[in-house]
């Protein structure tokens, strides 16, 4: 459904190429995560999803709908919602209320229809109720789902969010990561930039980007087994991905392409059965 050919992008005319040579694409529901060091082009690309930037060189297309075409971009932006990376960017609202109704709004929809939106997706979010608290009394948790709820609120059919989990705490980490998984449960395409590998182990794939280009694309389990072998100094793999790496470096005969601690067990205990009373 999106897809990038080839693309390079610069901020200024003579700037250095922040994208350079992307080839990626996007399938209809396919959850997608983008990991890589600061600076990388992570929120760069992001942007080249819904047309916020159009390639230097080369092309996006959503849905068959070039980016750059500027007629196209309001369709684009409907079928691409963004959640940026910090929420209180995104809120625009004095209520949340008002935040969230602020793109069906723009729409030209009926006052009635804006509000079922709404509280449809304040619910979606698990936010009900919420309708007329002051953005800005809100924990960074409910704030970041006020962001996506705005999103949802469009009816998108793809979501882009950008380190959507940052400088959350553990609970609202969890609710926020299991919203994401619901809503592609739900057939939600997603791209979810993310520093945290843990946070991934529900995505389809994994893309690490380097320096403007990617490096990797690949299932989570095979991506982690590359990280925790060490192929991309300071971009950490989960620790069952490196239990797992460093026990087939001890000799160990297990499968390093796991990432729950049950697969683990049963790897390590099927070693374990094969050579029975000896330590491999
Ligand atoms: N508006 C901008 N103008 C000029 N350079 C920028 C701008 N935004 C980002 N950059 C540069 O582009 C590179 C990639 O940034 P970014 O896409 O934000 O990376 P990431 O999200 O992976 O941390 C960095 O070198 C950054 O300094
Ligand atoms: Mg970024």
């Amino acid at each position: 459904m999106i897809v990038l050919d080839g693309v390079s992008f610069r901020y200024g005319e003579d700037g250095p190429d922040v994208l350079r040579g992307v080839d990626l694409r996007l399938r209809e529901g396919e959850y997608v995560a983008l990991a890589g060091h600061n600076g990388c082009g992570k929120s760069t690309l992001l942007k080249h999803l819904n047309a916020l930037l159009v390639p230097t060189e080369g092309t996006v297309t959503v849905d068959g709908l070039d980016t750059r075409d500027s007629s196209l971009q309001r369709g684009i932006r409907r079928a691409v919602g963004m959640v940026f990376q910090n929420p209180d960017h995104q809120i625009v609202g004095m209520t949340v209320e008002e935040d969230v109704a602020f793109g069906p709004g723009n729409l030209a929809l009926p006052p009635r229809e804006v509000r079922e939106c709404v509280r449809e997706a304040l619910a979606r979010v698990g936010l009900e109720g919420y309708e007329s608290r002051a953005p800005h009394t809100l924990s960074g948790g409910e704030k970041r789902l006020v962001s996506i709820a705005g999103v949802l609120a469009m009816k998108p059919r793809f979501i882009a969010l950008d380190e959507p989990t940052a400088y959350l705490d553990p609970v609202s980490r969890r609710r926020v990561l299991d919203l994401i998984v619901g809503l592609h449960r739900q057939g939600m395409g997603i791209l979810h930039v993310t520093h945290s590998i843990g946070n991934i182990v529900d995505a389809d794939r994994l893309v690490v980007m380097e320096r403007g280009s990617i490096a990797l694309d690949d299932r989570p389990e095979a991506a982690c087994a590359a990280l925790a072998s060490g192929r991309f100094p300071g971009l950490e793999a989960p620790p069952v991905a490196t239990l797992m790496a460093e026990l087939k470096s001890l000799g160990w005969g297990v499968n390093p392409n796991v990432l729950s601690i049950r697969e683990a067990c049963r790897e390590i205990d099927a070693c374990l059965a094969r050579r029975p009373g000896e330590r491999p």
